[in-house]
């Protein structure tokens, strides 16, 4: 009898990649401005963060018709066919950011959102890729010769030109400092589902009409 082992709570990331050409919405979003630079860190030892479009709003624009279909398609099938959920949901806020040399992105979660993904409109080899970090990262670990989903905290994931990748609002994720010349660029939104929330027999009920 063999034995058993169990993957309990994972975490998805569906991956999906852009099937047509997209020049014409990359020229506008190399031309959206963006906020100044923030810096972080002390005096000795400067962080420079990437910069983010002034426009938090960009898949509104029609320009970006073709790529906002194709984000709330694979949103559709990440929220249907892998959470098994009815639930509607909505792009809320949508915006760029843009690393060149030197520049890296904090980690972070993206709060007051229930799935969050972002589209990579220039990546290559060469560009640092999204770093995840598990929550359940235990102070104490074991020496292990190889890592895998049971011994890992963090993941590298490298991506494509035109890939999409979409997650969990709560997984907390990085990107380290660009060390090359091409300037990364991503496309990052947040959703929320359409209607009230929970359940009333189980005093879950988020009545948002009564919030508005
Ligand atoms: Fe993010």
């Amino acid at each position: 009898m063999q034995d058993g082992l169990l993957l309990l709570f994972p975490t998805p990331v569906l991956i999906a990649r852009y099937p047509l050409p997209y020049e014409k919405e990359l020229e506008y979003i190399r031309g959206l401005a963006c906020r100044r630079e923030n810096k972080g860190g002390d005096a000795g030892n400067v962080i420079h963060y990437n910069r983010q479009s002034e426009d938090t709003f960009v898949l509104d624009n029609p320009v970006l018709g073709n790529i906002k279909a194709f984000i709330e398609s694979k949103l559709h099938k990440f929220v249907k066919e892998i959470m098994n959920s009815n639930n509607e949901m909505v792009i809320t806020q949508s915006w760029i950011n843009k690393s060149g040399k030197g520049e890296s992105h904090r980690e972070h979660v993206h709060p007051n959102s229930m799935v969050s993904g972002v589209w990579y409109p220039v990546i290559n080899e060469q560009l640092p890729p999204i770093q995840f970090r598990s929550k359940e990262q235990r102070d104490v670990s074991l020496q292990c010769e190889k890592f895998n989903n049971f011994n890992s905290a963090t993941f590298l994931l490298p991506m494509k030109m035109g890939e999409l990748i979409i997650f969990p609002s709560n997984l907390a994720h990085s990107v380290p400092a660009n060390q090359s010349e091409t300037e990364r660029i991503s496309l990052s939104f947040n959703t929320w589902c359409k209607g009230s929330l929970g359940d009333i027999n189980s005093l879950t009920y988020l009545p948002l009409d009564r919030c508005v």
